[in-house]
């Protein structure tokens, strides 16, 4: 035993496999990964397209059920909750972050950020709203719909929807993917300062600009883990990437 504190991982992954089923036979989308998450860590996961990305982070927050292997998060095994036990805990303790937004386009600004706690049949804290906006710069734009936004308005309505309720773990999957540059590094700068206060973020993202704001990047292949890199610069990243796609 070391005199480090023991604290368990805000995701830990244990034996994680998916296989999707497809009339050429079984995808093995990912192949048995184990990795825990350190509370108030920034991961980034990076990996040629078809490695797993997607599905691996979709597994991690619960979207979707593993063949094999278990996910913890916060402590709560998410095989043994039910479906509907699932969907509230979601609700309630993370937060995802799409490419394309997953806004409802006849929903406010404001109604957009406050929906996940609506559907929770929580109380709706107006002020938490609001300030959640002001985070991402749209105090202003609360009462626009998502048609009336630009794309990188929309992303920050969506980020704000994951500010608000300070979930404890925010997955992302290639959050800056339609985002100018320099919204992007917004977006990015952002989601370091949500994690240097404590919340975990779990992105993943095919730039290596975006992977450097991460205190490690993950490299998967065909559904594996197959390297790790932890506080590199956007240009070891790259040769990393590079590496991979031989
Ligand atoms: N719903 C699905 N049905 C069948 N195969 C799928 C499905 N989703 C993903 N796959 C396959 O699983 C593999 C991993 O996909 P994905 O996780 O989306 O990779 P990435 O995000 O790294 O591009 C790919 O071969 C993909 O074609
Ligand atoms: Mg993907």
């Amino acid at each position: 035993m070391t005199t480090q504190t023991l604290t368990a991982p805000a995701v830990a992954l244990e034996g994680v496999t998916r296989t999707y089923r497809s009339r050429a036979g079984g995808v093995h989308a990912v192949r048995g990964i184990t990795h825990a998450f350190a509370g108030g860590s920034f991961t980034a996961i990076m990996g040629p397209s078809g490695s797993g990305k997607s599905t691996l982070l979709q597994l991690a927050a619960g979207l979707d059920r593993p063949n094999h292997g278990r996910v913890t998060i916060g402590g709560t095994v998410l095989d043994s909750l039910s479906e509907t036990a699932l969907t509230k805990f979601r609700r309630t303790s993370m937060a995802f972050i799409f490419q394309s937004y997953n806004l409802l386009d006849a929903l406010t600004a404001f109604d957009n950020v406050a929906l996940p706690a609506r559907l929770a049949r929580l109380p709706v804290d107006g002020a938490a709203v609001t300030d959640a906006l002001d985070r991402v710069g749209l105090r202003d734009l609360a009462r626009r719909r998502p048609p009336e936004l630009s794309g990188g308005q929309q992303q920050r309505v969506a980020i704000a929807r994951a500010l608000y309720g300070k979930p404890n773990v925010i997955f992302a999957d290639e959050p800056t993917g339609a985002l100018d540059r320099n919204t992007g590094r917004a977006v990015l700068a952002l989601l370091r300062t949500l994690a240097d206060g404590g919340q975990t973020i779990v992105m993943v993202t095919h730039d290596p600009l975006a992977a450097s704001y991460a205190d490690e990047t993950l490299f998967l292949a065909d559904g594996q883990i197959v390297g790790r890199l932890q506080g590199a610069d956007a240009a070891a990243i790259a040769r990393r990437m590079n590496d991979l796609e031989q």
